[in-house]
């Protein structure tokens, strides 16, 4: 028998991998919205899961999708959400992700109004605000195009709420990290990139600020925050994070550790580099191309309240995640290694 009904957009991005899993095996009957591209690389789209051709940018598109679906529960995971490219392509990043929501939320409001509705909200909301950041002690102040088109849907959420008692509830999720996520996110990009040269696929990893601290949760985790965020009886804002903080550095020292590799740092600022203590060659170096215009700094979330109110909290440790991911990275490097071979 077959329960809810739930509509993902986003469905083809890392949480809407673990959040359709997760739906499925809850046996909600799962409907994901995807990008009609023909240049999208092949996603894994669990089976079970109904696939539409939608877009966030288009209007009667999600006017449609909403009335055939009929969606209990509706997570909004579509978004422009690579914080660096939302300098190069800001408007396109703000119909998305701002505008975006916003349609879908006409949308519900026209045709199922007692749909329930989570917003993928962000920390990036928090820009350099003092940590750590909880949904009342720290103001928004956000610090790209991206964040900025966060904050406008955050906002908007809670003005549908509020004027239409429309059931939004804004998750604020601090970074959350796994096998499924971007090459571009900077926790991939070291796990593949050290991946890759342990097997002499490439030379050297650069990267941009080393300094940068966040808050980097398991994906796995955070999909549940979401699930559990509309089972509620109330909607509500939630701030979802570990409460631990690392550097991108020691992003880097803890996925070599995961490799088998040791590396040495020297030099400062620009000149920064690590050294690989087995062949003394340099693996890690700074390129200025990858900071960004304004950067957020530190995050570190404080997320007492989902903790008491959802009985949240995360079961998988950073040192696990990157684990994993350089496991991954390097199977998925040696299989390509291999083909090369042959
Ligand atoms: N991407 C990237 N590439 N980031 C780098 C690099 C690099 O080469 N070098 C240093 N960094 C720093 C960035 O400047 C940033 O401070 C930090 O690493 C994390 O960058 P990302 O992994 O790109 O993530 P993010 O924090 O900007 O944003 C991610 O998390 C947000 C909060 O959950 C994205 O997933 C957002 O969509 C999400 O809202």
């Amino acid at each position: 028998m077959v329960g809810k009904t739930a509509l993902i957009t986003g469905i083809t991005g890392q949480d809407g991998y673990y959040l359709s899993r997760l739906l499925l095996g809850k046996r909600y009957q799962v409907y994901g919205l995807q990008q009609h591209s023909p240049y999208l690389p092949p996603n894994e789209i669990a089976d079970g899961v109904e696939l539409r051709y939608g877009d966030m940018t288009d209007a009667a598109g999600l006017v449609r999708l909403v009335a055939e679906v009929h969606p209990d529960e509706i997570y909004n995971l579509a978004a422009q959400s690579d914080v660096a490219a939302s300098f190069t392509i800001p408007e396109y990043t703000a119909n998305v992700n701002a505008l975006g929501f916003l349609r879908l939320l006409e949308a519900v409001r026209l045709n199922n109004p007692a749909s329930r509705i989570y917003q993928a909200g962000t920390s990036e909301l928090f820009g350099n605000a003092p940590a750590p950041q909880g949904e009342a002690s720290s103001g928004f102040e956000p610090r790209s195009p991206y964040a900025t088109s966060k904050l406008f849907a955050h906002h908007i959420g809670v003005n549908y709420r509020d004027a239409y008692g429309m059931f939004v509830s804004n998750g604020i999720l601090f970074n959350h990290e796994s096998p499924h996520r971007g090459h571009v996110f900077v926790t991939r990009k070291v796990t593949r990139g050290l991946a890759r040269i342990k097997l002499g696929m490439e030379d050297c990893l650069y990267l941009g600020n080393l300094d940068a601290r966040r808050d980097w949760g398991h994906a796995r985790d955070y999909v549940r925050a979401q699930w559990l965020i509309l089972q509620q009886p109330e909607p509500g804002d939630y701030v979802i994070a570990t409460g631990t903080q690392r550097s991108v550095r020691d992003c880097v020292d803890v996925a070599a550790g995961a490799l088998g590799m040791s590396l040495r740092w020297l030099g400062e600022g620009l000149d920064e580099v690590a050294v690989d203590e087995a062949t003394g060659r340099v693996v890690v170096a700074v390129d200025p191309a990858f900071f960004r215009p304004a950067e957020t700094h530190s995050l570190v979330g404080d997320a007492s309240i989902a903790r008491a109110k959802l009985g949240w909290e995360p079961t998988i440790t950073f040192e696990e995640t990157i684990q994993e991911m350089a496991d991954h990275d390097y199977r998925l490097a040696l299989q390509e290694a291999r083909k090369h071979e042959l």
